[in-house]
């Protein structure tokens, strides 16, 4: 809530202040983010977890706006509780279950493809 980030503290109190909900499991994603693909490298992973959770018959959400309790004092007391081992800085959490609801997938927005021929 002390973060200043508008769009989080919206998102915040339209859900009760609640971020993970019922989710039986939550992986922490962390990393040094030191090295130039270290970012790219969390991404990939994260994506293969997502998948990996699909292919199994779970459902998963991607939580990237945890990171703003890593942003504020609290900082030490989260990274304690997520066990975020030291030097790394959190990048994500993906939360994994049984979804209470189906999407559909987007659309190909063409707009953001550029075909080489
Ligand atoms: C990097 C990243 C971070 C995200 N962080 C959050 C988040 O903190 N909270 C949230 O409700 N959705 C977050 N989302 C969005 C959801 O993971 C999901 O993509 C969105 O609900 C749309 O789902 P759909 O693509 O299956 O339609 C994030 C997505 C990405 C790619």
């Amino acid at each position: 809530m002390n973060s200043g980030d508008e769009i989080a503290i919206g998102r915040l109190k339209s859900r009760n202040n609640k971020v993970i909900f019922d989710a039986p499991l939550l992986i922490v994603v962390s990393s040094p983010l030191k090295g130039h693909f270290d970012m790219l490298d969390c991404g990939i992973s994260i994506e293969n977890i997502v998948i990996a959770a699909e292919s199994i018959g779970l459902s998963s959400i991607i939580l990237g706006g945890m990171r703003v309790a890593f942003m504020g004092e609290k900082k030490p007391v989260y990274e304690n509780l997520f066990c975020i081992p030291k030097g790394n800085q959190f990048v994500a959490a993906i939360a994994i279950g049984y979804g209470d609801m189906t999407g559909n997938p987007h659309e190909l927005n063409e707009t953001k493809i550029t075909r080489i021929k």
